[in-house]
């Protein structure tokens, strides 16, 4: 992957948005999502709620069911769909209609052959859509453009080559950058993401969901967080065999690079086209909200074999000190009456 993005440097005059070189490293052909190798669970680079077990899966489907009975609608779409985890979990549990959007041509084969004939996969966003979709782990994986707000001025931040090696080169930040830029003043010198091709990917979901929800599960704050004044150096992160770290040069294509998903921004753009906002709770109230504590009460406590591992998962997805606080489950749709039982009680700390 190192040598396309070099030549591709070259081809655009030394320079190419941080953006595109993201977009390059995990989507392009031999990028990190579109290569086969193997980067879910223990043996990976990293992993999600329903690689952890059936705990989280069996939880959502409790929303999902509740959402499904009341409009008659029985159509799940999920985008981004890994190792096809979470939907084997949600075919077990519920009926209807399940198709997949994936990227990844690798990935997309290895569901095929996991979920078999139950599951239809869809080569771009439907035209209409009426029903339930679930992305869960993948805004994190889209795009950011990189910025900096200096004392010269905003800048965007790119990427440029001295031979084999990559680094940052600035350049005035201009367009829609600049304008989304302008509504956040952090104190300079201060360096963050701006997640444009997520929020176009919201808003052209949300323009073809004809009646139903968006649910957009990620790690991820609130504007006022994501642009706190601590959080200077941004939220770019690589994952490689469960070691984290921040140069984001290392090893374009050969390991995961995410940035945190601005919630407050998804939200806005699912209102600019036309959706109301549903809920918005950190993954911890989502699942106890949804009857987590039920799944786990059917489980039997006596055998302490099946129980203990049942009880980490549970620990993994809820403890504040893993994913419970800093994932988040934002709920957008529209034609939706009834409020959604993930977002019955919240302590209303978590606003957008
Ligand atoms: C971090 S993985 C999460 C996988 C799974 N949802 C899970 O929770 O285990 C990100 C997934 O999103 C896919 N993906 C990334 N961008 C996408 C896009 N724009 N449309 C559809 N899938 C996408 C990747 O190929 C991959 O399957």
């Amino acid at each position: 992957m190192l040598p396309r993005i070099i030549a591709e440097i070259a081809q655009n005059q030394g320079w190419i948005s941080f953006a595109r070189y993201m977009e390059l490293a995990l989507h392009a052909p031999g990028g990190y999502y579109a290569a086969a190798n193997n980067k879910f669970g223990a043996e990976g680079d990293f992993v999600t709620a329903p690689e952890l077990g059936r705990l989280f899966g069996r939880t959502l489907a409790r929303q999902l069911r509740a959402l499904l009975d009341e409009d008659k609608t029985r159509s799940i779409l999920e985008v981004g769909a890994g190792s096809g985890a979470l939907a084997q979990t949600l075919l077990e549990e519920l009926n209807g209609e399940y198709s997949i959007l994936e990227t990844s041509a690798d990935l997309r084969a290895r569901q095929r052959a996991r979920l078999g004939d139950r599951v239809s996969w869809l080569d771009s966003l439907p035209q209409r859509f009426r029903g339930v979709v679930v992305a869960n782990e993948v805004l994190d994986a889209m795009p950011v453009h990189a910025v900096a707000w200096r004392a010269q001025g905003i800048m965007e931040r790119g990427v440029a080559a001295d031979g084999e090696r990559l680094l940052w080169k600035d350049r005035p930040a201009s367009g829609a950058l600049l304008e989304e830029a302008r509504k956040i003043s952090p104190p300079v010198p201060y360096e963050s993401e701006i997640g444009l091709a997520g929020q176009a990917w919201l808003r052209s979901l949300a323009e073809r969901l004809e009646q139903g929800v968006i649910l957009v599960i990620d790690y991820g704050f609130p504007r006022h967080e994501y642009y706190h004044p601590q959080r200077s150096a941004g939220t770019l992160m690589c994952h490689h065999r469960h070691q984290a770290h921040g140069d984001v040069f290392a090893r374009p294509g050969h390991e995961d690079l995410t940035a945190h998903v601005d919630f407050s921004a998804l939200a806005e753009a699912a209102r600019d086209a036309g959706l109301d906002v549903l809920g918005y709770a950190t993954q911890a109230q989502f699942l106890v909200n949804s009857g987590i504590t039920d799944v786990l009460g059917e489980a039997n406590v006596e055998n302490a074999l099946h129980y203990a591992p049942l009880a980490a998962e549970a620990n993994t997805l809820l403890s504040p000190a893993e994913m419970g606080e800093l994932f988040k489950v934002l709920a957008v749709g529209r034609g939706v009456k009834k409020p959604l039982l993930g977002f019955t009680h919240n302590d209303r700390s978590h606003t957008l």
